[in-house]
């Protein structure tokens, strides 16, 4: 029977099918990302690894698990971790899970764009603080989103479910391929990227990090965004320079900014923790149960159909 091996604990439906087929099935019960020697060892001898993008899945790797290995099933949409150049030469499949995760992550987004107009974390900040003296006329004013610009760098599933999900906005977008139907049937309009943030008043940023799009918004960048405007990323963290962003935070350069994912998670820039005017949240765009099942089944069938010699249903375009 073929060999799996699952990187970390996941929801429990994906891994009903994988034990369903009969697979010599092993899942990591190490309560965090698994060391890399661990990992080094643990994908010996596999025919499929079902990977987390906290799993670097690299040349290294790859030859650890050796030449059996027929299949890389990630449980994300992003698959930045994983090296589809050595994939791709030791002619290993590698799938993600794109679509089931489209909701809860513009939801996220759509979330913290709500959060940072109407001041939600600060104001409960204040409250629980007992900081609250009673209603005031100039407490804690945030903007209306009606009738204001809404910048989606990247419009793919998910920039194109957030605008889709804020129909009071006007919605312009920056993408390397124009999506012309959606500028007919829904009324987004293209930009250039740099015209993009001087007339958005809120940039958000939905592309997958690669090569082009690492730091992509630099100080240079953040200085032609209007001073009233927010920003948000709930893509990959190496998309923004997080200095220059606290820079431009802290001396009123834009106006406020949400972020889910950093440069190098766990960790964040420094000050940026102690700014008022930046929402937090740790990595959890795709954090709902309903989307962590269907990522959890669709990585599972992914697995399934290769090492039973089909298709499978999501692969990466290898290029
Ligand atoms: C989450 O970040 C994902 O890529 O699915």
């Amino acid at each position: 029977m073929p060999k799996i091996f699952v990187t970390r604990r996941i929801p429990d439906s994906g891994i009903r099918l994988l034990e369903q087929k009969g697979f010599d099935l092993e899942v990591s019960d190490f309560d965090g990302v698994l060391p890399r020697d661990a990992l080094l060892r643990k994908v010996r001898g596999m025919d499929a690894i079902l990977s987390l993008l906290t799993d670097r899945m690299d040349e290294e790797l790859m030859d650890a698990a050796g030449p059996q290995l027929k299949v890389i099933g990630q449980f994300a949409v992003g698959f930045d971790n994983i090296d589809l150049k050595a994939a791709a030469e030791r002619r290993i499949v590698v799938t993600n899970t794109p679509g089931v995760l489209t909701e809860a992550t513009a939801e996220l987004t759509v979330a913290l764009i709500y959060a940072l107009a109407r001041r939600i974390v600060e104001a409960d900040r204040h409250m629980r603080g007992g900081t609250f003296k009673g209603w005031a006329p100039l407490m804690l004013l945030g903007n209306d989103l009606t009738g204001k610009v809404l910048g989606l760098i990247g419009l793919g599933r998910i920039g194109q479910a957030v605008g889709e999900r804020l129909p009071q906005m006007k919605i312009r977008y920056h993408d390397l391929n124009r999506k012309e139907q959606l500028e007919q049937t829904r009324g987004f309009e293209y930009r250039e990227l740099n015209d993009l943030l001087r007339e958005a008043d809120f940039v958000s940023i939905h592309v997958p990090l690669t090569d082009q799009t690492r730091r992509l918004i630099t100080m240079e960048r953040l200085g032609m965004m209007k001073r009233s405007a927010y920003l948000i990323n709930t893509s990959r963290g190496p998309v923004v320079d997080e200095l220059s962003l606290v820079q431009a935070l802290k001396t009123g350069r834009i106006k406020g900014a949400a972020l889910d994912v950093y440069e190098e998670e766990p960790l964040m820039a420094p000050g940026l923790a102690e700014l008022s005017n930046a929402v937090l949240v740790p990595h959890i765009g795709s954090a709902t149960e309903e989307a962590r099942s269907a990522m959890s089944e669709l990585a599972a069938k992914n697995i399934i159909a290769v090492l039973s010699g089909q298709e499978p249903l999501t692969p990466v375009d290898m290029m």
